[in-house]
């Protein structure tokens, strides 16, 4: 039996797994997440973490929490959580794969509808009295049928994407790294490099993890290559994109617009450029938020906390200990 320390309320059985596994469970009971002190407090007597996205953890943390064995991230990327310094310091590392492409792809698919046929605008016209006429020429858009989508990082979600694309007769171009998949040429993915993408896309999506190697991927040279008229779609990290570049290439008319489901920082401040561009549409970063998709994944990490206090691998992995803390 465990001390586990979950960092906000989750939905589905997650917390009901843990208990019915005899550990001892405390959720932080508060909305926003627990301050550095307070996340730093509760981990004292912990011996597994449940986090989030929004939880920072790195080696001073670790240090701080001599028991813990196990941090299970609810979520597929783990770029809050330093998993290298994790090992070192014998502590397992885990994130939520498998669980949540599928309704990430549906929100980058909804975000480049959305921006394509300016569904927020016209909803917010709508609400302002602005609807007085059927008109020839308001809020005429761009189709997305029968376009062409670049995908940038073709991954379990870059995939998904490429699949919804389909349905909607899209020329499918990809930029990425990951390994050749018999989905990619069932689909006709036409992989390109990333100039050669920028140029033929008309909608750009984003879907590759952020780390060194792909911060500000998307800058000033990159929206310089897009056309006029594409959209750019973000539902990775916003790390990804170089937020001052793109503030740039909205107001010098360089691409068609935006749609971002996540942004440096979050939640983006309200004074921030971006909100100013009719052409962006920002949401607060739900990309695998559905009932269904968000209760597997804290019901994931749960097993993954569940397996490491059982002296046991956890199923889903991001670093490895090579001397994995024992039980205190
Ligand atoms: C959410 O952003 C995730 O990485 O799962």
């Amino acid at each position: 039996m465990g001390y586990v320390f979950v960092t906000r309320r989750v939905p589905g059985r997650a917390v009901d797994l843990l208990r019915e596994a005899g550990h001892d469970v405390t959720v932080w009971p508060e909305d926003l997440p627990p301050s550095p002190t307070a996340l730093r407090d509760n981990l004292l007597e912990a011996d597994a973490a449940l986090t989030l996205v929004t939880d920072p953890v790195g080696p001073d943390l670790l240090a701080a929490a001599p028991r813990l064995r196990v941090v299970a991230n609810m979520a597929v990327g783990y770029d809050n959580l330093d998993a290298e310094a994790a090992a070192a310091a014998g502590v397992w590392a885990t994130n939520t794969p498998g669980v949540l492409h599928e309704t990430t792809a549906d929100l980058a698919f909804a975000l480049l509808l959305a921006a394509a046929r300016n569904l927020v605008l016209s909803d917010r016209d709508t609400r302002d009295g602005g609807w007085v006429t059927w008109s020839p020429t308001a809020f005429l858009g761009h189709d997305p049928y029968g376009s062409t989508l670049g995908i940038v990082g073709l991954g379990e979600i870059g995939r998904a994407v490429a699949r919804c694309a389909a349905g909607f007769g899209m020329t499918v171009l990809a930029a990425t790294r990951t390994p050749r998949t018999e989905v990619e040429r069932e689909l006709g993915v036409e992989r390109v490099p990333l100039p050669e993408l920028l140029a033929r896309s008309d909608f750009v999506s984003i879907h590759v993890p952020y780390g060194p190697e792909t911060e500000g991927l998307m800058g000033a040279a990159e929206f310089a290559a897009m056309k006029e008229t594409a959209i750019l779609v973000n539902t990775a990290r916003g790390g990804v994109v170089d937020q001052d570049a793109l503030v740039r290439a909205l107001r010098a008319g360089a691409i068609g617009g935006a749609a971002l489901d996540v942004t440096v920082p979050e939640p983006l401040p309200l004074d921030h450029p971006l909100y100013g561009f009719p052409n962006v549409t920002i949401t607060p970063h739900i990309g695998s938020a559905s009932h269904a998709t968000r209760a597997r994944m804290a019901e994931m990490a749960a097993r993954n906390i569940i397996a490491v206090l059982a002296g046991e691998e956890p199923p889903n992995p991001v670093n490895r200990p090579p001397a994995p803390r024992p039980p205190a």
